[in-house]
C-alpha cells in the first residue's frame, strides 16, 4: 500500500533567505512530503518561481486573482490541500499581516482560509526581530495554535550579528515532518534551569562559563510542545524566550537557587541543565579592583548545589540533572545519580566541541537506576524532544510502581 505524503504548503515571503527555499524543497521532498510552493509578490525578487515548480514537480501560485491558476487549482482548493503550510522565511511584515487576520494577497487568503497546522520560520535582521511589536505578533499566532521555528543567532546579510536567521533547510524539513509531539506531558508542572550563572568578582567583572542555553531552551520548548506547563529559569543568554513560558531571568547562582526554591513547590519534574557555577568568588568587592599588585589572589566559596537541594528537599519532585563531563564521562555521570538521590541524569562529554557547549548539536547518555539510552548526536530541538519523551516515560513508569 503506498504511503500517505504529507502535504506541504511552503509560503515564501520577501526575505534574503528565501534563496535557500529550492534547497528547502528538495529536503522536504526527501522526507517523503509533496510541496506546493506560494510566493509573495516581494519573494519573486529573491527566488525565482520557475526555480520553485522545477524542485517541487508543481506549478508556483503567486496571484490570488490569476484566472489560469484559479481554474487549475483554486485558492479554496489549494487552502483545503495542505495538512501543513510552512512560512519561511517569514517576514515581520508577513507575521503582522498574519497575526491580524488581513488576506490582502494569496498567501495570507490562503493561511486565513485553511484548517492545516502552521509552522512559521521568521528571518529578519536582528532588531526587527527583537522589536516589541514583532514579539507581540508573534505571540498571538502562538496563542492560535502556529508554531514558531525560532530563527538561528549569526552574522546577517545586512552585516548586523544576532538573532533573526532561517534555520538550515534540513533542520526546518526535520523539524515540521516529525511525528507529532504527543501530548506526553499533559498538565505537567516542570521547571527547567537554563544557561551560565556569573560570579561577580567586582562591579565591572565576573566569572562564568560558556553555556549558551540552547539545550535548556530547546527543552523548555520541547516540554511545552508536549502539553506541559513550564517554568524556565535562566542565566544570561542571547535566545528569545519560549513562546508559553514563565521565565524568570537570573545572574548569580544564589539568584537561580532562590529562583527554582520559589517555584519547585508545585512542579512535577526539575531538570538541572544549567551550567551553574560551582563556586563564587568569597566576597564581591564594590569598587573595581585595581591593578596595582603583580598577582592577584581571589578566595572562592562553594554555591549551593540547587539540583541536589531539589532532590532532597522535594522527594515528590522527579530530579533530572546533567553530568558535564570531559573525561570518564559516564562514571563521573553515574556518581552524580547517586550521591545526588536523582530519578535521571544526562551524561553529556563536553570535551567534544561539536557537542555540548554553545553548539547547535548535541548527544547525552542517559542514565536512571535500572537501565540507559544513548541519545544519538542530533540538532538540539530534536534532541530535546528525544529526552522529553524518555522523561515522560521514565516519570510514568516511577508512578505506576509507587
Ligand atoms: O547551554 P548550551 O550551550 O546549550 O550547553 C548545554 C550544556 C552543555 C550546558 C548542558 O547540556 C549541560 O551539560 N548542563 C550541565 C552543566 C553542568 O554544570 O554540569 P555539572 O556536571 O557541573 O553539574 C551537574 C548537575 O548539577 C547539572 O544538572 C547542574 O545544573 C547541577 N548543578 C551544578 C552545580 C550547582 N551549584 N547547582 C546545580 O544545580
Amino acid at each position: 500500500m503506498a504511503i500517505q505524503k504529507n502535504k506541504v504548503l511552503l509560503g515564501v515571503t520577501g526575505g534574503i533567505a528565501a534563496y535557500k527555499t529550492p534547497d528547502l524543497v528538495r529536503k522536504l521532498i526527501a522526507k517523503n512530503t509533496e510541496v506546493r510552493a506560494v510566493l509573495t509578490a516581494s519573494a519573486e525578487h529573491f527566488v525565482s518561481p520557475l526555480a520553485l515548480q522545477a524542485v517541487s514537480g508543481n506549478p508556483v501560485s503567486n496571484d490570488l486573482l490569476d484566472p489560469a491558476a484559479e481554474a487549475a487549482m483554486g485558492h479554496i482548493e489549494l487552502a483545503k490541500w495542505a495538512d501543513t503550510i510552512l512560512i519561511a522565511p517569514a517576514t515581520a511584515n508577513f507575521i503582522a499581516k498574519l497575526a491580524h487576520g488581513m488576506a490582502d494577497d494569496l498567501l495570507s487568503t490562503l493561511c486565513l482560509a485553511s484548517s492545516a497546522e502552521v509552522f512559521i520560520s521568521p528571518a529578519m535582521n536582528q532588531q526587527m526581530w527583537k522589536a516589541e511589536a514583532t514579539q507581540a505578533n508573534l505571540a498571538i499566532l502562538a496563542k492560535r495554535g502556529a508554531t514558531i521555528i525560532p530563527p538561528d543567532s549569526g552574522e546577517q546579510a545586512c552585516g548586523d550579528v544576532g538573532q533573526g536567521r532561517m534555520p538550515e533547510p534540513q533542520d526546518l524539513a526535520d523539524i515540521i515532518t516529525q511525528p507529532k509531539p504527543l501530548q506526553y506531558l499533559a498538565g505537567k508542572k516542570i521547571v527547567i534551569t537554563a544557561g551560565p550563572t556569573r560570579e561577580a568578582i567586582d562591579p565591572v567583572r565576573y566569572i562564568s562559563n560558556h553555556s549558551s542555553g540552547k539545550m535548556g531552551y530547546a527543552l523548555a520548548n520541547a516540554a511545552i510542545a508536549m502539553g506541559a506547563e513550564v517554568t524556565l529559569v535562566s542565566g544570561p543568554v542571547n535566545i528569545a524566550a519560549p513562546n508559553h513560558a514563565k521565565v524568570v531571568k537570573v545572574e548569580s547562582a544564589l539568584q537561580m537557587h532562590d529562583a527554582v526554591m520559589e517555584n519547585i513547590d508545585s512542579a512535577d519534574i526539575f531538570i538541572g541543565c544549567a551550567a551553574v557555577a560551582d563556586y563564587r568568588p568569597l566576597e564581591a568587592v564594590n569598587q573595581k579592583i585595581k591593578k596595582n599588585n603583580q598577582e592577584l589572589t581571589l578566595t572562592f566559596t562553594k554555591n549551593p548545589d540547587i539540583l541536589a537541594d531539589v532532590a532532597k528537599q522535594q522527594r515528590s519532585v522527579f530530579t533530572v540533572g546533567f553530568a558535564a563531563e570531559t573525561q570518564d564521562v559516564s562514571r563521573y555521570a553515574k556518581d552524580k545519580l547517586q550521591r545526588k538521590q536523582l530519578d535521571m541524569i544526562a551524561a553529556n562529554d563536553v570535551s567534544n566541541s561539536d557537542i555540548g557547549f554553545n553548539s547547535e548539536q548535541n548527544a547525552l547518555t542517559v542514565f536512571w537506576k535500572e537501565g540507559e539510552k544513548s541519545l544519538e548526536v542530533a540538532d538540539k530541538r530534536q534532541l530535546a524532544f528525544n529526552l522529553m519523551q524518555l522523561v515522560s516515560e521514565r516519570y510514568k513508569n516511577k508512578h505506576a510502581t509507587q
